[in-house]
């Protein structure tokens, strides 16, 4: 195609959004299909900000979720992915219970005050403390010591919970009341941590600080550790996502449970996320692979009329259609993807599912007219993928790429002399027996008989902690947003300009023609 008189040669071959796609519009397009153009840049990849807005309420410092998905996001990813600015779906395979108590793990996770330490009976053995330590792999070992009103009657210091002294009973080994350093809540005032960083200052060799009510009840505990990574967090360039109380945020998913007739079950799906809600959840997602459906909607709507204000992400789609429902029905965020994931088997099994760019074009569309936000879920594997992604939608949904960290739940096997971890679909035969059924529209007692799998178990190579993992992804997107001269996602979005790739493009576009010595990572 020869450049038009007027415009530029630029335009004709790096187009914007509208025109490339409505240019490729017999023909889905992924991440590999496609490249964006590179643009005059006066920004520095390491001054672009990637913070990003999912709904009213929930904003992220860096635009990366990770999967609710059973090898992917329990509590200690949560935490891992809001510590770095991100945030965690905690998945729904445990029984409901448990996934509220793996909530509060996140949002009671090292803020300043730790409002529920671990506290100790007077008459109890040094020993028991020991043995609870042990059971319990409790990375610390000075506790408060309360009677059975909550008062306080002393620390125990790490010093004497030693074996030597297992047969004393705690009473005799702690530190008494009127030497133990405390703080009322009124005098922590509006800045507990800048408070307690005053008191750790003028304290030499003070590494606790308890917090008391008028009548010496035991309210929480402040210790100097926490308050110094609080206060380099606060210094660091992406922070933590925090909600407004200072808590990491966390998101659970959750989903469109069918009672034994075959229909929703409005009143457990309320009970389940009013727990939720009360354990402070910032966002809950209703996770299906079909979210252009009744079910997914309605669950929607009886979320959105119980909780006016609650962020609620709902998926997946890939079409415009697909996209004005759920908005319809009151999700603020909707995710896309069918089919593109790591693990994934509904193209083949079931023949649906469209290409990750090519969908994400179509629901933004709509997304920009109901002015709600998607996330685009699945297929990621590379940072280049995710500027990709990001030049349409206003975060990425992760699973393969966060299940060999540590963080990730599931033991590590190795197998010649290489380690690796589970990473199965929500849709695979097993996952759906734990439970995951439901998300594929299909009962949990269907996993027994004949049912057809969409996902499939898989290992995963270990590869180090999410902090690795996402400083890399970070270095990558920032230098992406660099080349267009985007300082935001917000110029990223609409300064992108796409071409397609031949075959030959793509290989050209890897390493080639060397023996490689070291990967780029
Ligand atoms: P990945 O990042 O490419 O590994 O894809 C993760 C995404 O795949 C998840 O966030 C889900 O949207 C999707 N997914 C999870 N389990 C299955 C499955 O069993 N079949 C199809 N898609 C799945």
């Amino acid at each position: 195609m020869a450049a038009t008189r007027n415009s530029h040669p630029d335009d004709t071959f790096y187009q914007k959004a509208d025109s490339f796609f409505a240019a490729n519009s017999k023909i889905g397009l992924t991440y590999d299909d496609i490249t964006l153009a590179t643009l005059y840049s006066d920004i520095l990849p390491r001054n672009t900000q990637l913070d990003t807005t999912l709904a009213g309420g929930l904003q992220l410092n860096i635009p990366a979720i990770s999967a609710d998905m059973d090898t992917v996001t329990e509590s200690r990813m949560a935490i891992a992915m809001a510590l770095n600015g991100g945030l965690g779906l905690i998945h729904y395979n445990m029984p409901e219970r448990e996934q509220l108590s793996q909530v509060s793990r996140v949002k009671y996770h090292v803020q300043g005050l730790i409002q529920d330490p671990i506290k100790i009976a007077p008459d109890q053995l040094i020993g028991d403390v020991l043995a609870l330590i042990e059971e319990k792999k409790f990375g610390f070992s000075t506790f408060p010591v309360v009677n059975e009103k909550g008062t306080l009657l002393g620390l125990l210091s790490g010093h004497v919970v030693k074996p030597r002294y297992a047969t004393k009973k705690v009473i005799e080994a702690l530190t008494p009341r009127k030497a133990v350093h405390t703080i009322t809540k009124k005098e922590l005032g509006k800045d507990p941590i800048a408070r307690a960083d005053k008191f750790f200052t003028e304290h030499l060799g003070i590494h606790k600080l308890l917090v008391v009510d008028d009548a010496d009840h035991l309210h929480g505990l402040i210790t100097m550790s926490d308050v110094e990574r609080i206060t380099l967090e606060r210094k660091a360039q992406f922070k933590p996502a925090r909600d407004a109380s200072f808590r990491l945020v966390c998101g659970a998913a959750v989903s469109a449970t069918r009672n034994a007739f075959g229909e929703l079950d409005k009143k457990r799906i309320l009970e389940h996320v009013s727990g939720l809600v009360e354990r402070g959840v910032d966002v809950v997602a209703v996770s299906t692979a079909h979210g252009h459906s009744q079910g997914v909607g309605d669950t929607v709507k009886v979320l959105r009329d119980a909780f006016p204000k609650l962020p609620i992400i709902a998926g997946n789609v890939t079409s415009a259609a697909g996209v004005e429902y759920l908005a319809d029905c009151g999700a603020n965020a909707i995710k896309v993807g069918q089919g593109p994931g790591s693990i994934c088997t509904t193209r083949i099994v079931a023949g649906v599912g469209i290409p990750q760019m090519t969908a994400l074009y179509v629901c933004s569309l709509a997304a920009k007219k109901k002015k709600v936000s998607i996330l685009a879920d699945g297929g990621i594997t590379k940072s280049g993928d995710i500027v990709k992604a990001l030049t349409l939608a206003q975060a990425v949904i992760c699973g393969g790429i966060f299940a060999g960290c540590t963080e990730a739940p599931g033991d590590v096997v190795e197998i010649s002399g290489k380690m690796y971890k589970h990473y199965r679909g929500m849709g695979s035969l097993a996952a759906m027996k734990s439970g995951s059924a439901a998300r594929y529209g299909h009962e949990k007692a269907d996993a027994t008989r004949k049912v057809a799998a969409e996902g499939i178990e898989a290992l995963k190579e270990v590869c180090g902690s999410v902090d690795r993992v996402l400083a890399t992804l970070i270095g990558g997107i920032q230098s992406g947003m660099g080349y267009l001269g985007a300082k935001d996602l917000v110029s990223l979005r609409a300064k992108a300009r796409y071409i397609r790739v031949s075959p030959a493009g793509q290989r050209e576009a890897a390493p080639h023609d060397v023996v490689e010595l070291k990967t780029g990572n």
